[in-house]
């Protein structure tokens, strides 16, 4: 593998991981969130929670520009939903 492939995939790799750790940080705070009756730590974790949402579809911007074919399959699958959705 070349070097600028190499880099390419461990970034690709990196991204991945990234966003499970959002994914697993929104599922996080949103526990949080109905854990509490506490109307202002319920705005904070929302705030946050919803702040870290944007986060995934950041990292999959940068996911799908180092990977076309992570692209082409996500929006596939997103059109099966929809489709079978109707
Ligand atoms: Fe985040």
């Amino acid at each position: 593998m070349q070097e600028i492939q190499k880099e390419r995939f461990k970034t690709a790799q990196d991204c991945r991981e990234d966003i499970i750790g959002e994914l697993m940080a929104i599922t996080q705070y949103e526990n949080h969130y109905y854990a509490t009756d506490d109307p202002v730590a319920k705005a904070t974790i929302l705030d946050i929670m919803n702040e870290e949402k944007l986060h995934v579809g950041q990292l999959f911007g940068l996911l799908f520009r180092l990977d076309e074919v992570a692209q082409t399959q996500f929006e596939k699958g997103f059109d099966e939903f929809l489709n079978d959705d109707e």
